[in-house]
Protein backbone atom coordinates (compact mmCIF):
# COMPACT_ATOMS: atom_id res chain seq x y z
CA UNK A 1 0.00 0.00 0.00
CA UNK A 2 3.38 2.42 1.12
CA UNK A 3 4.29 1.77 -2.29
CA UNK A 4 1.08 2.54 -4.27
CA UNK A 5 1.21 5.74 -2.44
CA UNK A 6 4.46 6.87 -3.03
CA UNK A 7 4.15 5.90 -6.75
CA UNK A 8 0.84 7.98 -6.83
CA UNK A 9 2.30 10.97 -5.12
CA UNK A 10 5.41 11.03 -7.35
CA UNK A 11 3.08 10.92 -10.48
CA UNK A 12 1.05 14.07 -9.14
CA UNK A 13 4.18 15.53 -8.59
CA UNK A 14 5.77 15.06 -11.74
CA UNK A 15 2.90 16.05 -13.44
CA UNK A 16 2.79 19.23 -11.10
CA UNK A 17 6.18 20.08 -12.39
CA UNK A 18 5.44 20.06 -16.20
CA UNK A 19 2.57 21.77 -15.58
CA UNK A 20 3.95 24.79 -14.00
CA UNK A 21 7.57 24.35 -15.58
CA UNK A 22 8.50 28.00 -16.59
CA UNK A 23 9.00 28.16 -20.61
CA UNK A 24 12.66 27.92 -22.27
CA UNK A 25 13.40 31.57 -23.08
CA UNK A 26 12.86 30.41 -26.91
CA UNK A 27 9.67 29.17 -26.18
CA UNK A 28 8.59 32.15 -24.28
CA UNK A 29 9.56 34.81 -27.39
CA UNK A 30 7.37 32.41 -29.63
CA UNK A 31 4.26 32.82 -27.46
CA UNK A 32 5.18 36.74 -26.83
CA UNK A 33 5.11 37.23 -30.42
CA UNK A 34 2.05 36.40 -30.69
CA UNK A 35 0.40 37.97 -28.04
CA UNK A 36 2.20 40.90 -29.54
CA UNK A 37 0.38 40.97 -32.39
CA UNK A 38 -3.02 40.33 -30.91
CA UNK A 39 -2.28 43.29 -27.96
CA UNK A 40 0.72 45.61 -28.71
CA UNK A 41 1.21 46.06 -32.28
CA UNK A 42 -1.80 48.50 -32.90
CA UNK A 43 0.43 51.09 -31.41
CA UNK A 44 3.92 50.30 -31.36
CA UNK A 45 4.00 48.62 -34.35
CA UNK A 46 5.53 45.81 -36.66
CA UNK A 47 8.49 47.27 -36.67
CA UNK A 48 8.54 48.20 -32.84
CA UNK A 49 9.45 51.70 -34.07
CA UNK A 50 5.69 52.96 -32.52
CA UNK A 51 4.61 56.84 -33.84
CA UNK A 52 7.43 59.45 -32.86
CA UNK A 53 5.57 61.71 -30.31
CA UNK A 54 2.14 59.49 -29.63
CA UNK A 55 3.37 55.63 -29.26
CA UNK A 56 6.85 55.15 -28.23
CA UNK A 57 9.37 52.84 -29.89
CA UNK A 58 10.16 49.84 -28.50
CA UNK A 59 13.05 49.08 -31.33
CA UNK A 60 16.44 50.56 -29.17
CA UNK A 61 13.91 52.30 -26.79
CA UNK A 62 16.16 53.01 -23.65
CA UNK A 63 13.53 53.31 -21.38
CA UNK A 64 12.72 49.90 -22.28
CA UNK A 65 16.22 48.06 -22.06
CA UNK A 66 17.19 50.44 -18.99
CA UNK A 67 14.02 49.61 -16.89
CA UNK A 68 12.73 46.43 -17.50
CA UNK A 69 11.11 46.45 -14.25
CA UNK A 70 8.87 49.77 -14.70
CA UNK A 71 8.40 48.36 -18.58
CA UNK A 72 6.76 45.14 -16.90
CA UNK A 73 4.42 47.13 -14.33
CA UNK A 74 3.62 49.42 -17.11
CA UNK A 75 2.27 46.56 -19.00
CA UNK A 76 0.81 44.60 -16.15
CA UNK A 77 -0.89 48.03 -14.54
CA UNK A 78 -0.98 50.14 -17.23
CA UNK A 79 1.13 53.56 -18.05
CA UNK A 80 0.13 57.62 -17.67
CA UNK A 81 2.11 60.27 -17.03
CA UNK A 82 5.25 61.87 -18.73
CA UNK A 83 8.17 59.11 -19.69
CA UNK A 84 11.55 60.14 -21.68
CA UNK A 85 12.29 57.34 -24.38
CA UNK A 86 15.11 57.98 -26.57
CA UNK A 87 15.41 61.96 -25.85
CA UNK A 88 11.26 62.39 -26.98
CA UNK A 89 9.10 63.47 -24.02
CA UNK A 90 5.93 60.81 -23.75
CA UNK A 91 2.87 61.78 -22.23
CA UNK A 92 0.26 59.63 -23.12
CA UNK A 93 -2.03 56.41 -21.67
CA UNK A 94 -1.36 53.02 -22.22
CA UNK A 95 -4.22 51.39 -20.16
CA UNK A 96 -3.14 47.57 -19.06
CA UNK A 97 -4.28 44.68 -21.74
CA UNK A 98 -5.44 42.34 -19.42
CA UNK A 99 -2.58 40.31 -19.83
CA UNK A 100 -1.46 37.69 -17.31
CA UNK A 101 1.97 36.81 -15.48
CA UNK A 102 2.83 34.13 -18.05
CA UNK A 103 1.68 36.30 -21.28
CA UNK A 104 3.48 39.51 -19.48
CA UNK A 105 6.71 37.69 -19.24
CA UNK A 106 6.41 36.18 -22.87
CA UNK A 107 5.72 39.46 -24.20
CA UNK A 108 8.22 41.47 -22.05
CA UNK A 109 10.93 38.38 -23.47
CA UNK A 110 9.36 38.54 -27.13
CA UNK A 111 9.77 42.78 -27.37
CA UNK A 112 13.79 42.33 -25.10
CA UNK A 113 14.81 40.33 -28.09
CA UNK A 114 13.14 41.94 -31.22
CA UNK A 115 14.20 44.20 -33.79
CA UNK A 116 17.76 43.82 -32.57
CA UNK A 117 16.96 44.05 -29.09
CA UNK A 118 19.30 41.69 -26.60
CA UNK A 119 18.46 41.05 -23.45
CA UNK A 120 20.58 38.05 -21.69
CA UNK A 121 18.26 37.40 -18.40
CA UNK A 122 14.71 35.64 -19.03
CA UNK A 123 11.37 37.30 -17.96
CA UNK A 124 10.02 34.95 -15.69
CA UNK A 125 5.93 34.56 -14.42
CA UNK A 126 7.37 34.88 -11.06
CA UNK A 127 9.18 37.85 -11.32
CA UNK A 128 6.16 39.11 -13.22
CA UNK A 129 3.84 38.18 -9.94
CA UNK A 130 6.40 40.14 -7.58
CA UNK A 131 6.03 43.37 -9.67
CA UNK A 132 4.73 46.15 -7.61
CA UNK A 133 1.63 48.28 -8.70
CA UNK A 134 3.71 51.43 -6.89
CA UNK A 135 6.54 51.47 -9.59
CA UNK A 136 4.29 53.18 -12.22
CA UNK A 137 1.85 55.37 -9.65
C1 LIG B 1 -3.50 51.87 -27.41
C2 LIG B 1 -2.09 52.01 -27.68
C3 LIG B 1 -1.11 51.07 -26.98
C4 LIG B 1 -1.15 49.69 -26.90
C5 LIG B 1 -2.20 48.75 -27.45
C6 LIG B 1 0.04 49.30 -26.17
N1 LIG B 1 0.77 50.41 -25.83
FE1 LIG B 1 2.60 50.42 -24.89
N2 LIG B 1 2.52 52.44 -24.77
C7 LIG B 1 1.55 53.24 -25.32
C8 LIG B 1 1.77 54.63 -24.91
C9 LIG B 1 0.92 55.82 -25.30
C10 LIG B 1 2.89 54.61 -24.07
C11 LIG B 1 3.49 55.79 -23.33
C12 LIG B 1 2.71 56.06 -22.03
C13 LIG B 1 3.13 57.37 -21.35
O1 LIG B 1 3.33 58.35 -22.03
O2 LIG B 1 3.26 57.35 -20.11
C14 LIG B 1 3.37 53.22 -24.05
C15 LIG B 1 4.51 52.79 -23.39
C16 LIG B 1 5.04 51.52 -23.45
C17 LIG B 1 6.33 51.10 -22.92
C18 LIG B 1 7.37 51.96 -22.22
C19 LIG B 1 7.97 52.99 -23.15
C20 LIG B 1 8.83 52.41 -24.24
O3 LIG B 1 8.52 52.68 -25.42
O4 LIG B 1 9.84 51.71 -23.97
C21 LIG B 1 6.44 49.76 -23.14
C22 LIG B 1 7.61 48.87 -22.77
C23 LIG B 1 5.23 49.34 -23.81
N3 LIG B 1 4.41 50.41 -23.98
C24 LIG B 1 4.95 48.04 -24.20
C25 LIG B 1 3.72 47.61 -24.68
C26 LIG B 1 3.36 46.22 -24.87
C27 LIG B 1 4.27 45.04 -24.64
C28 LIG B 1 2.06 46.21 -25.32
C29 LIG B 1 1.20 45.00 -25.58
C30 LIG B 1 1.00 44.08 -24.49
C31 LIG B 1 1.63 47.58 -25.42
N4 LIG B 1 2.65 48.40 -25.02
C32 LIG B 1 0.38 47.99 -25.88
C33 LIG B 1 0.50 52.82 -26.14
C34 LIG B 1 0.10 51.50 -26.29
Amino acid sequence: MKLFALIYLLTIGGLTMVLFQEKTKKESIEAGQEIYQDFCVQCHLNSGEGVSGVFPALKASDYLMNNVEKSVAGIKYGLRGKITVNDEIYDGIMVSQGLDNEEIADVMNYILNEWGNSYTEQITTEQVNKIPKNLVD
